[in-house]
């Protein structure tokens, strides 16, 4: 009796202490917007995206959960792959100054700085003539962008078979922002 007392007690406090150690990330998660569920299942709609782990991407860029329409989203996802692109090259540049690096990773490095550098030039075109409403013009700068300057990086990884976690989840990121970024500015109207 004693013992059934102390067991329920015990798990009651077990319990709760799970419950109460899963709120805050319950608060911080904040569920996506329709216009970021919108951007990501049309983009699923054209290209191979799993439109969940799209959302779930999109939903921790500050800049793109504030869009509030194709427009404001075409920027803020623009400004969010040139902000993810220069902070994962100022990690490739700071590995470069190691001492010692196996010439493999050296090179490797060496082409993802010049990969992330050309992204920068041509996602930075791309947003001013989203600006302008050039939009033929810029879709085909995000595509150059996410596809051939990231290949410069994703080639020389896996040709040296190299693996860096940091540079992958920042290829990843800019791949996925610019599949989307494409679709959004396309669906743009001309004028
Ligand atoms: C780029 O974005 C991805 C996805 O959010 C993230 O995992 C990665 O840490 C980012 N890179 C940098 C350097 O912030």
């Amino acid at each position: 009796m004693a013992d059934g007392a102390v067991s329920i007690a015990m798990i009651t406090f077990l319990l709760s202490t799970l419950l109460l150690s899963s709120i805050p990330e319950v608060a911080i998660c904040t569920s996506p917007s329709p216009l970021i569920k919108d951007v990501c299942g049309s983009t699923a709609k054209e290209v191979k995206l799993d439109p969940k782990i799209c959302a779930e991407t999109l939903v921790s860029e500050p800049r793109v959960v504030a869009a509030s329409n194709l427009v404001s989203m075409s920027i803020a996802l623009i400004e969010a792959g040139i902000s993810n692109a220069t902070k994962t090259r100022s990690y490739v540049q700071k590995m470069l100054k190691r001492r010692g690096l196996k010439p493999d990773y050296k090179y490797v490095l060496q082409q993802c700085d010049s990969g992330y550098e050309h992204f920068g030039w041509s996602f930075a075109s791309a947003l001013g003539e989203v600006k302008e409403g050039e939009y033929d013009t810029a879709t085909y700068d995000i595509k150059v962008g996410y596809t051939d300057n990231i290949d410069e990086c994703r080639n020389a990884l896996s040709s040296k078979n190299v693996k860096d976690g940091a540079i992958s989840r920042g290829n990843a990121f800019l791949f996925l922002i610019g599949e989307v970024g494409f679709n959004t500015v396309d669906r743009l109207p001309s004028h």
